[in-house]
């Protein structure tokens, strides 16, 4: 979602900002801003669409004398992604300066409050009206912090603000309201950012904000106080991310890198966790026998890509360890009544563990006495602090806004979990686990594999760039890997794009195939149903469709049926679905480069998305 930085100090505070937003990129282009301040006044530019257009609007000026600043990389909610709805936004006669991320529910009452005094609002956003509302409090108080602690105690929803003030130039205000912000403790000069990409290289400490915290930085100082004005005593802890980390290291995109680097990325996911056939599998975080003591169901609450994972692991975990388990979108899940209580076992899938829906719904189960275990990437995320149990992925950070590292990532830690079910409750037997475990030992390397022939999977691409139209089919855990394939696409190529369970493509989605439409299907020669999704392939390519099959079958067969075969390495059906994956994010990452999109900033989209 947006991306807030700011910088107090002795540099020039436009370059800083800017580095900052570009790291933020990820979570939004529909417009850009920065505000700054020389000491005696507050400058404003913004632009719509990308953070290029605002470097153009500023290349003509010099900013030498502008030591403090705040910037804002837009997703917009509240008003379209024009200029006047861009941040950074002023309060009517300019004494209160902001930048937001999140959303303020109450804002149509403010503003009809605030005009009724006598403020005018030239946007369409809530956040103006924040911004006036604190300038309005600001107005009857002897600081600025103290019109901001009024302030925020009047506001309802999410916010993160960066707040700056003519009249009180020394300062910037942070204020974190479920919306992540951190503080960046510099030699004199402090900064504050959404995330710590806009950071990162910068500062090597840095202070996590939590809900309810107000911190006054200056450029020498941190003082943070609660919303009731009391002092709050923040720990200072070191950034655990290397700059190395966001850098493109000579690839096109990052989400080329980020593909290609997944072998790495699961030996490190394995990493200490399974470390021989014989050995006990060990999640350190994990209160396996706490669970398994009270788990009478499981539920997996997720968003996007997330929910795909928990689709496969709804599949395993309930072959593996014989639990019932279900799934449900996070956004579903929070508006309905569900029946989780203190036997189910409920477990959050969240690449970057800022995802809101997803956190309100671990919320309400947190609530109901859920044993809570999160599964994410940001183990320094506002997801963790609900977690009984944590189990991290330990796939660096992610910055292509597609997800496909830590989508493999997700797999694997589930599957390292379902076996450790397995393990304890001795639902599988001894050859059959040592199997499992020696298959996930083996991954890294037939993803490398896999990747070594991303050469071929680009032809494929190159021939079929130009289809307006793909389903993907598969069965069993499959049935995933078709929705992330379909997923994938559409998001960085904006072609249509839809996953389904081979056997359903009969009852609905045939009446749509012909000789325009590819069919890309997952198909794994040792599974129960092969046969079966043969005879889908076949029912489609009598309507015509062309044919892509992933597989790692040596059937003559498929020679004759598909138009193209993309093989991936022999792996039992079960743990198909970490392999089949790459192929399809390997389509979807060439067929959008040959369309020319802007694949690491897909338009709509953000990283994280931290707005119900
Ligand atoms: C956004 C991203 C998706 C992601 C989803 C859930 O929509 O664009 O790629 O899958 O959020 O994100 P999370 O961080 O909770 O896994």
């Amino acid at each position: 979602m947006c991306g807030i930085v700011g910088y107090i100090g002795s540099n020039t505070a436009v370059s800083v900002l800017i580095d900052g937003l570009k790291n933020l990129e990820y979570r939004g282009y529909d417009s850009a801003g920065i505000a700054m301040n020389n000491d005696s006044k507050i400058n404003v530019y913004r632009a719509e669409g990308k953070l290029s257009n605002l470097c153009n609007v500023l290349s003509s000026s010099s900013f030498d004398e502008y030591t403090k600043g705040i910037g804002h990389i837009r997703w917009a909610t509240h008003g379209a992604a024009t200029l006047d709805n861009a941040h950074p936004h002023k309060s009517n006669d300019g004494s209160v300066v902001l930048v937001h991320n999140g959303i303020i529910e109450n804002f149509k009452e403010l503003k009809s409050e605030l005009t009724e005094k006598g403020y005018n609002f030239f946007s369409q956003t809530d956040t103006e009206a924040a911004a006036n509302y604190i300038d309005y409090c600001y107005k009857s108080s002897v600081s600025l912090e103290e019109g901001v602690i009024k302030a925020v105690n009047g506001l309802k929803g999410a916010f993160a603000f960066c707040i700056m003030s003519e009249n009180e130039p020394d300062k910037i205000i942070a204020v974190r309201k479920n919306a992540p912000l951190i503080v960046g403790l510099g030699e004199n000069e402090n900064f504050i950012a959404s995330d710590i990409p806009a950071i990162i290289g910068k500062v090597s400490k840095i202070i996590y904000l939590d809900d309810g915290d107000i911190a006054t930085v200056t450029k020498d100082n941190i003082k943070v106080k609660d919303f009731a004005g009391n002092v709050v005593n923040k720990k200072v802890e070191t950034i655990a991310f290397e700059a190395e980390a966001i850098s493109k290291r000579g690839y096109k995109h990052f989400m080329l890198k980020e593909i290609s680097e997944q072998s790495d990325i699961i030996r490190n996911t394995l990493a200490e966790r399974l470390t021989g056939t014989n050995l006990p599998i060990n999640l350190a975080g994990v209160k396996v026998e706490e669970i398994l003591s009270k788990t009478k169901r499981i539920e997996i609450i997720a968003c996007g890509t997330s929910l795909h994972a928990a689709m496969v692991a709804k599949n395993i975990i309930e072959a593996f360890a014989g639990i019932p388990v279900s799934i449900e979108a996070a956004s579903e899940y929070i508006y309905r009544k569900n029946i989780t209580d203190a036997e189910t076992l409920v477990i959050g899938i969240s690449q970057s563990g800022e995802t809101a829906d997803t956190i309100t719904a671990i919320k309400q189960a947190k609530d109901k006495n859920s044993h809570i275990m999160v599964v994410t990437n940001r183990e320094d995320s506002s997801i963790v602090r609900y977690a009984d149990s944590l189990l991290p992925l330990r796939a660096g950070i992610e910055v292509s806004v597609a997800a496909t590292k830590s989508y493999t990532a997700q797999l694997v830690s589930l599957y390292l979990f379902a076996l450790k079910l397995a393990e304890a409750k001795k639902t599988v037997d001894n050859i059959d686990l040592r199997k499992f475990k020696q298959e996930l030992l083996e991954i890294p390397a037939k993803l490398e594999q896999i990747l070594s022939g991303s050469k071929s999977i680009k032809e494929i691409a190159d021939k079929y760039y130009k289809i307006k139209d793909f389903f993907y089919i598969a069965r069993g855990a499959n049935v995933a890997t078709a929705m992330e394939g379909a997923l994938k696409l559409k998001e960085i190529s904006y072609i249509n794009a839809n996953g389904y369970p081979a056997g359903e493509l009969k009852h609905g989605p045939i009446a749509l195939l012909d000789e325009n439409v590819v069919v890309m299907s997952v198909l794994m020669p040792n599974s129960s149903t092969y046969d079966k999704i043969i005879s889908n392939c076949e029912e489609a390519k009598a309507r015509k469709a062309k044919l892509i099959a992933v597989t790692s079958s040596n059937d003559e067969y498929l020679n004759v049926l598909f138009d193209e075969i993309i093989k991936i390495p022999e792996i039992s059906e079960e743990l198909s679905p970490i392999l089949a994956n790459i192929p399809l994010q390997l389509m979807a990452y060439y067929i959008s480069d040959n369309l020319g999109r802007e694949i690491d900033q897909p338009r709509n989209l953000a990283k994280s998305v931290t707005v119900e």
